[in-house]
């Protein structure tokens, strides 16, 4: 059993993750700045910093646990607000990253296990599902700076022999994935619903995501724990689901139709996205388990369960 940090372990994928490395018996420690993530979703039996990634004392706490690896999810995701200030996302997605990169080196941490994004990574690319070496030419500043710290994850392997994995994941989704955020457009619409409030769809609909259910997400990460692969792996269902297929499969689960209005369609948005995850399959034997009518089933199981945190 190891000791491990999750970076953003009270955030939706963080706190899920926390949970199942503590079923498997893991000691876990979680950083996380409280910005997005959730006091709720803190699990009691990890330790817990309240520290921004960015702060000198993230120096201490890397001295005084030993970990043996490294999650690090903590981020700024909201890819409007890195369009709105750049700055601030380079801060958090660049700079906060280096600080937990170089802690990692110096206190001989095994592996780091970064959260990319799939979705952010390709911009418009030229094949879908697309394979990691596809060129990555991000449409968001939210892409670039997730690409660019991959790039010094890769530099700090090269040079210092730092072993890490970037996991490019696809759009995420599940329980906990709280409403408002950027990415949550399932989030969103099964809260919308619940709470009988409309829903927006940005242009016609028809724009393309590859859905990926959060446990399958947590299983990558266990899995590259595990693994002696190092560098870029997709993780995503390879399917590509248009936001009307969505909105059906919400329909049909809730039992019920949802209140849709469309507005006009967001400036540089990815058009289609799907990600090709054969090299997670053959490095990690992972794959998607849970099916996007059976992770919208979970997920609004969940939400008419919960309060959504506000
Ligand atoms: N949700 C998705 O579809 C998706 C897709 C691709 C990649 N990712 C990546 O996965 C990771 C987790 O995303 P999520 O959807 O769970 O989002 P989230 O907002 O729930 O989690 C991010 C967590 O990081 C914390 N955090 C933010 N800035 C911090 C800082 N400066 N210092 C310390 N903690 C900080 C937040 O409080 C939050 O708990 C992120 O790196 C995100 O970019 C998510």
């Amino acid at each position: 059993m190891f000791k491990i940090l999750v970076t953003g372990g009270a955030g939706f994928i963080g706190s899920n993750l926390v949970n199942k490395l503590l079923d498997l018996g893991h000691e876990v420690v979680v950083i996380d700045d409280l910005s997005s993530g959730k006091k709720e979703y803190l699990n009691p039996v990890a330790k817990f910093y309240h520290i921004d990634i960015n702060d000198k004392k993230v120096n201490d706490i890397f001295k005084a646990e030993s970990f043996d690896y490294v999650c690090h999810l903590a981020a700024q995701i909201d890819v409007r607000k890195s369009v709105e200030n750049m700055t601030f996302d380079n801060q958090v997605n660049v700079l906060g990253g280096i600080n937990i990169l170089k802690n990692c080196h110096n206190f001989n941490v095994k592996k780091i296990i970064f959260s990319s994004s799939g979705g952010a990574a390709y911009g418009f690319p030229d094949k879908i599902p697309t394979k990691e070496h596809h060129p990555t030419y991000p449409v968001s500043p939210y892409g670039i700076n997730k690409i660019c710290f991959e790039k010094y994850l890769n530099y700090y392997y090269k040079v210092f022999g730092q072993k890490y994995i970037a996991l490019r994941l696809a759009n995420v989704y599940g329980p906990r994935q709280y409403k408002g955020g950027e990415a949550g457009v399932i989030a969103n619409f099964t809260s919308n619903a619940i709470a009988q409030k409309k829903s927006f769809i940005y242009g016609d609909g028809l724009q393309t995501r590859d859905y990926i259910y959060v446990d399958d997400v947590v299983e990558a990460f266990v899995l590259s724990i595990q693994s002696d692969f190092i560098g870029e792996l997709n993780v995503g269902t390879g399917i590509e689901k248009n936001l009307l297929e969505v909105v059906e499969a919400i329909e049909a689960s809730l039992g019920s139709k949802l209140e849709i209005e469309y507005q006009e369609a967001k400036l540089g948005e990815e058009r289609r996205s799907a990600l090709d995850a054969s090299l997670a399959k053959e490095k990690l034997n992972w794959e998607a388990k849970i099916d996007l009518n059976e992770g919208i089933k979970r997920t609004i199981e969940w939400a008419s369960n919960n309060n959504f945190p506000s």
